[in-house]
């Protein structure tokens, strides 16, 4: 989802001396003042997202209505509420009769709990103990419910960490993963390089609406590229690949291969997104959906759990081939998809959008930022040299050169300081980070997940392509029972052969 990086700002040395070496017309290109130094990014989206979210818990504060925070999760008109209370003795003492509430406003109650109070009981509570319940009621009667239940006990309380943000549980439910960041496309854009083409406009309208009308399980419609469209795909790719056999990691020159041969990537054709799905689903399982433009963060990541990877089909207009300030089909196809091709990539970018189902508004902004310094900016070790693998090197001429030069800071992988680090989306970053190799950033991303702050853990199912919610010993037990069967049958393999 990222785009290509730009050439303008301040030159790097190494840059300048890469671009005398091309010819005229491929020089202009990358140096043209037109190009505007900023690139799209999913922490800044998710920045904004947080900062909306506590503009409006505070909002709901200040008028006094507390009603949100007790939501744990809202869904077709249903809450799931989590409720502490404690029973006091200046009223009836009796837990069946608060119980007595939840079944008049008909609530389902999932899960009932008695409890040692974690503070000290007021005089009126009778025992030390407190009650948490968790139910489903109509999003409409909580209000009353509440109320009814505060008059039969004491400190009606619920926590805030208790709530939940939505998530899909399964595959088909991305269809409601689509909002919509609409900020440098050329509609809205006076910046962006097709604002004032209204043929541009209309083309990519067109395009932009195979993805607004596709639902999960569709076959992607293909896109009869126009000859300016692909002289523009010709001019992108012919660079890059100029690039790729010294600067791009050995798990993208290999795919890339394999695409060419298998996908129909050249130089003279764009590949169908529907070819290259098909191609990469069965060797990794990821599989692309068109997406009409910048998707917010949550949902962006919340895709790459289930390994959909949102895709854009249009491509960057022809007076920019080397820069577009929002993703294209040059930035997914040349920097996204190769690397999708890849075992332990794949399971790295998985284990990314897993790690960001339910969690607050700060941790999809770290997770974004992950995201930035890895998937779209990361470099790795091989065989003692720096290359890259982040999508947003690979399919930027100028910032692929950049990132290996002398000129940035490079430091090793660490997910909690990739996390928090300020990032550059006006200018090549000044700062990269390198991972040992895939397996090791993915050791490391795994225990940065664990410690993220969630009341359950998650579980992606690749047979039902859903996510299990694991809360409770008995889920836990069942997902063992799956691992026991696959260790029994590695066991089995290991006597056959030895
Ligand atoms: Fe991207």
């Amino acid at each position: 989802m990222m785009p290509t990086s730009n050439p303008t700002g301040s030159t790097p040395k190494s840059f300048r001396r890469a671009v005398s070496e091309l010819d005229s017309r491929q020089a202009e290109a990358i140096m043209s003042p037109r190009f505007k130094g900023r690139k799209q990014s999913l922490i800044e989206d998710a920045r904004k997202e947080r900062e909306a979210a506590a503009a409006a818990a505070a909002a709901m504060a200040e008028s006094g209505d507390t009603l949100e925070t007790l939501v744990f999760e809202e869904q077709n008109g249903k809450a799931i509420v989590n409720l502490i209370f404690t029973l006091s003795g200046g009223k009836t003492a009796s837990l069946s009769r608060t119980l007595k509430v939840f079944e008049t406003f008909e609530a389902k109650i999932q899960h009932l709990e008695s409890r040692l109070c974690k503070k000290a009981p007021s005089a009126s509570v009778v025992t030390d103990l407190e009650y948490l319940v968790r139910c489903e009621i109509h999003s409409s009667d909580l209000g009353t419910m509440v109320s009814s239940v505060k008059r039969v006990c004491e400190d009606l309380r619920s926590t805030k960490e208790d709530k939940v943000h939505w998530f899909p549980k399964r595959i088909s439910e991305l269809d409601k993963c689509h909002h919509l960041v609409t900020k440098y496309d050329p509609d809205m854009d006076l910046d962006h390089p097709g604002f004032s083409d209204q043929e541009y406009r209309k083309r990519r309208k067109m395009i932009t609406d195979i993805a607004f009308n596709y639902k999960h399980g569709d076959p992607i419609p293909r896109v009869e590229y126009t000859a300016e469209e692909i002289s523009t795909w010709r001019e992108v790719y012919s660079m890059l690949k100029n690039l790729y056999p010294t600067h791009a990691c050995r798990e993208h020159t290999d795919a890339l291969g394999l695409l060419e041969r298998n996908c129909g990537y050249s130089e003279n054709n764009i590949p169908q997104l529907e070819d290259v799905s098909r191609f990469i689903k069965e060797r990794t399982g990821f599989q692309l959906r068109p997406v009409a433009g910048l998707l917010s963060a949550r949902d962006f990541l919340s895709s790459l759990a289930f390994r959909v990877f949102q895709c854009t089909q249009y491509i960057r207009h022809a007076s920019s081939p080397m820069h577009s300030p929002e993703p294209d089909c040059c930035h997914e196809l040349l920097g996204h998809v190769p690397m999708l091709a890849d075992h332990t990539f794949a399971q790295f970018s998985q284990d990314i959008g897993l790690a960001s189902l339910g969690v607050s508004d700060e941790e999809i902004e770290k997770l974004s930022t992950l995201y930035w310094f890895t998937v779209e900016f990361g470099l790795c070790k091989q065989n003692g040299s720096l290359k890259a693998y982040g999508a947003g090197l690979l399919s930027s001429y100028g910032e692929l050169i950049h990132c290996l030069s002398d000129e940035p800071e490079v430091r090793e992988f660490d997910p909690d300081a990739a996390a928090l680090q300020p990032y550059q989306d006006q200018n090549y970053q000044p700062v990269y980070f390198v991972s040992e190799s895939f397996e090791n950033a993915k050791e490391k991303l795994r225990s940065y997940a664990a410690r993220i702050k969630r009341p359950f853990a998650v579980q992606y199912d690749p047979y039902t392509f859903s996510i299990h919610i694991l809360d409770n010993p008995h889920k836990i037990c069942c997902s063992l029972g799956g691992v026991k069967d696959t260790l029994q049958g590695l066991t089995d393999a290991l006597n056959m052969i030895s």
